[in-house]
């Protein structure tokens, strides 16, 4: 009986070979945190459909980032969820908001350990929940948006974030952005792109956390419509060529040929963003006793990495972070 010479299994005998030839690897330095913050709570709020994940204090937030800059997570990116909501969003810029208040006091306990991540839009503080400010019949008014979006990254940039990301899917929001913030003298502060983020159902739980689901209507008119991968890729160039420095494809697992195609297309960082229900199925059939909740989520953040992504977005950050001590 003759044997192939080639048997791929010699290299898989063992752990400790598995992990020397391992082709993907997902290390503490792969994660950034979303972290939410909210205005007036005196107690963190455990997010219902979002086990392990809180709503935080100006307090609880503080502690949070310690937390995470010891155990090397390189990033954290930070929702605000202010107590006045009104119709322009006027909390997103306000001087002394939530999220500017978060920043500062982040960046007061972490210094430059951790990469402070602003996220950039108008749905969490407009009373409607859309990203943007509406015209009378209720359509997003794109172009009225682009300019509150530089008013609310010059000002995140000024209460200390190191990168602002813009995710509301309006046409041109980069190229606004980077005017804004390079004419208030924050020429150094890059654009992270939330490039190819996709009208998803899988956001329902991120609404809860963040109170922002919308009154009335739906994302579809802004946000990238599911079937589209070729859209991305075009997304994805007209961002970069507006200035972005770094883009995210969002949600991650039901979209790994979209975060491959876009790896292809460009050598710019990359990241993928695992949101909430990707988060949530998992800790529900956990808890379920259905599945090895530990096991999953490492076999979805490797297939995250293994499609592209240089990093990771994930609820999971700490636990994930804490494993691999
Ligand atoms: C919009 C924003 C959303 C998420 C991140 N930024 C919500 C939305 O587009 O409806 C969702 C993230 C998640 O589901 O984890 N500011």
């Amino acid at each position: 009986m003759s044997f192939p010479d080639q048997r791929p299994r010699r290299l898989r005998r063992s752990a400790a070979l598995r992990r020397l030839v391992a082709q993907t690897r997902v290390g503490v330095e792969d994660l950034v945190a979303p972290l939410f913050v909210k205005e007036g709570l005196a107690e963190p709020e455990p997010v219902a459909s979002m086990p392990g994940v809180v709503q935080h204090t100006l307090e609880s937030v503080r502690k949070e980032g310690r937390a995470l800059a010891d155990l090397g997570v390189p990033g954290v990116v930070l929702f605000g969820v202010p107590t006045h909501k009104d119709a322009r969003g006027t909390g997103a810029d306000a001087a002394a908001g939530i999220v500017q208040r978060a920043l500062g006091a982040l960046r007061d306990e972490v210094g430059d350990q951790v990469v402070l991540i602003a996220d950039t839009c108008l749905d969490e503080y407009t009373d409607h929940g859309h990203c943007g400010v509406l015209r009378p019949d209720g359509s997003v008014d794109n172009d009225a948006t682009l300019e509150r979006y530089g008013s609310v990254a010059v000002s995140q940039a000024q209460a200390g974030a190191d990168v602002v990301a813009p995710s509301g899917m309006m046409d041109g929001q980069v190229g606004a952005i980077r005017a804004a913030l390079d004419s208030a003298g924050y020429a150094d502060t890059p654009i992270l792109a939330y490039a190819a983020k996709y009208a998803s159902a899988l956001y329902g739980p991120f609404r809860d956390a963040a109170e922002c689901a919308p009154d009335f209507g739906d994302r579809r008119s802004y946000q990238m419509d599911p079937p589209n991968r070729r859209e991305a890729l075009s997304e994805v160039a007209l961002d970069l060529a507006e200035g972005a420095d770094l883009v995210m494809v969002k949600p991650a697992l039901a979209y790994l040929d979209v975060v491959a195609a876009v790896r292809d297309a460009t050598d710019a960082p990359l990241g993928a963003y695992h949101v909430s229900g990707e988060y949530a199925m998992v800790e529900a059939a956990a808890a379920n006793g259905w599945l090895d909740g530990d096991a999953v989520l490492d076999e979805h953040l490797t297939a995250i990495k293994r499609a592209g992504a240089d990093f990771i977005l994930t609820y999971a950050a700490r636990r994930v972070a804490e494993r691999l001590q």
